[in-house]
């Protein structure tokens, strides 16, 4: 009998607690085209695996007639589940209760399951959807997120750590995600800014729409703040699942390896690269020749598409993929790409993923705008991330490995363990048009015909150094390989790497150019 009277309490209680705002801010929350915070977690853990806790945590507010208010689970719920088996830590902020504000008890929840997710050693995912700082506990929403971003920052490198956007993030708000190591975004759903359009219009004078501010194409395509754009919550949830089956559960195991798949068939690798140096391709189809089932998750797709970066499996084995993308601005490295490039490798890198480097550019991109623009330093981030990295690094040359370019992806130079080279590849200084131009400027010049001389020396240049031949010849390209044998190779440098160990010097840490 005692038992059963606790028994209803409790679950009074729960049906109180898991009514969240109530139904009129549900509804509000269903007409912007949102599940709850409690759908979402539903939806993209495997069934029955979630695992609340802290549902009776109770806000702290005492100001401005807080004290009088109920706040079920204080605007977030935590838990932990699974994802297609693998074990997660979660939070999702719940919008309908006090617009997700982040109070300090909220915090102190975020800040708990996260504190689980680092000692059980597995993924941290947080779901935001929250006006930000809760403006009537003052100060200590602030700490709030002080202490959220702390273990962020510890978190990094040691579990993956996963941000979804799925409603307002604004404010300080906003560094959490940008902590973390990839930021899932929905068209429609996501807004992310430091100052909203009302600030800009006050302090500037300027009037932008929050779409047009912080939308989820914004954040894709133009700042790269996000790393995956989705079409609705349900494919953001596909893609979380997909990236998860990809990454190890922390930075002391591997990802899991699945069974190794023949790429399909519709990517003949002998035929996506045309032979002319100036002609583009679609490098992603080089990739998927490559990958198993080709089965291919591009990174960060909309932002700095002249280079591609993304996870795969060779052999049954994750890896890391970064390809130039000769389809836009051949293939550059740039400001963007360099920076998009260089934090994909140090995530690799923490986490034990193999990196695949495919190596088809001019080098980096000249102007004013590159220079002002700081290309010295961003650039300097791919030389520093591929020299820092320790996993398995297996390179591949396509086509042009020009200047720096031919440096910075992942040669021999910055210690790549193996450097395969297709016989179409030209590994120079830079294009036989700009050599010829330089080294022969006075014969052509001085010659009867000067253009009939230009061509001449340009087929002279392109003979002596346009080839894998000559790097190949001081062991700069271990194996000129042919295209159909890649694949081959590559599964044979996994394979022969799993127990690749390499020291670097004791540091506190590098001082990497930021
Ligand atoms: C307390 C908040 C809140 C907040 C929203 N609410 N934001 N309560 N603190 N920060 C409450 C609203 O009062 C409302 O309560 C409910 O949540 C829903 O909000 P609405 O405004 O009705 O919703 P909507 O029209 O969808 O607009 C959402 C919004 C807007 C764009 C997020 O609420 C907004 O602009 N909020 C303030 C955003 C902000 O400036 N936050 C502080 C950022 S500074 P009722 O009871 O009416 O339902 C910051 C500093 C962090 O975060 C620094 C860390 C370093």
């Amino acid at each position: 009998m005692l038992l059963s009277s606790k028994t209803s309490d409790l679950k009074k209680r729960m049906r109180e607690a898991l009514q969240g705002g109530g139904s009129k801010a549900i509804e509000s929350q269903k007409s912007k085209g949102k599940l709850t915070a409690r759908e979402r977690i539903l939806a993209l853990l495997d069934p029955k695996s979630f695992h609340e806790y802290d549902l009776f945590v109770a806000h702290a507010g005492k100001d401005f007639d807080m004290d009088k208010k109920f706040l079920p689970g204080d605007g977030v719920i935590t838990g932990t589940g699974t994802i297609n088996g693998y074990p997660v830590c979660i939070y999702a902020q719940d919008f309908t209760v006090a617009g997700g504000s982040l109070g300090y008890a909220h915090a102190k929840k975020i800040v708990k399951i996260m504190e689980h997710a680092m000692k059980l050693k597995v993924p941290i995912i947080g779901i935001n959807d929250s006006g930000g700082a809760r403006i009537q506990e003052g100060v200590n929403a602030l700490a709030g997120y002080g202490d959220i971003f702390f273990r962020n920052t510890m978190a990094s490198g040691v579990i993956p750590q996963i941000s979804v956007i799925l409603g307002p993030c604004a404010g300080g708000a906003v560094y959490s995600p940008a902590l973390t190591d990839f930021v899932f975004v929905v068209d429609k759903i996501s807004q992310m800014f430091i100052t909203g359009p009302e600030v800009i219009k006050t302090v500037l004078g300027e009037e932008i729409s929050k779409e047009d501010l912080g939308g989820a194409r914004v954040q894709a395509e133009i700042t790269g703040n996000a790393h995956f754009f989705a079409e609705s919550e349900a494919h953001c949830f596909e893609q979380i699942k997909q990236l998860v089956s990809f990454i190890p559960w922390n930075n002391e195991n591997k990802a899991k390896p699945f069974p190794k798949k023949s790429p399909k068939r519709q990517y003949k690798i002998e035929e996506i690269i045309p032979v002319d140096p100036a002609e583009p391709y679609d490098v992603r189809n080089v990739v998927k020749s490559l990958c198993d089932d080709s089965e291919f998750l591009e990174v960060q797709e909309r932002f700095a598409r002249n280079i591609v970066i993304g996870f795969g499996r060779i052999g049954g084995q994750s890896v890391g993929i970064v390809a130039n993308q000769p389809m836009v601005l051949a293939g550059v490295l740039d400001v963007d790409s360099s920076d998009k490039a260089a934090r994909f490798i140090r995530y690799c890198d923490s986490f034990n993923i193999p990196l695949v480097t495919l190596v088809d550019l001019p080098g980096y991109l000249p102007g004013v705008d590159q220079e002002y623009a700081g290309v010295i330093r961003h650039g300097a981030k791919v030389l520093y991330a591929y020299s820092e990295a320790t996993v398995p690094k297996i390179t591949l040359i396509l086509r042009k490995a020009y200047g720096g370019g031919y440096i910075a992806m992942c040669s021999h130079h910055l210690k790549a363990d193996f450097v395969f080279a297709w016989p179409t590849a030209e590994i120079a200084v830079m294009g036989p048009e700009g050599a010829a131009n330089i080294i022969f400027r006075k014969e052509i010049v001085e010659a009867e015909n000067p253009e009939e001389m230009r061509k001449k020396k340009i087929d002279e240049y392109k003979e002596k150094f346009a080839n894998p031949y000559v790097a190949a010849a001081y062991g700069y390209v271990d194996a000129v390989i042919e295209p159909a044998e890649t694949r081959h190779f590559l599964m044979h440098a996994l394979e022969i790497s799993q127990n690749k160990a390499e020291q670097r010097p004791w540091k506190k840490h590098g001082i990497p150019p930021f």
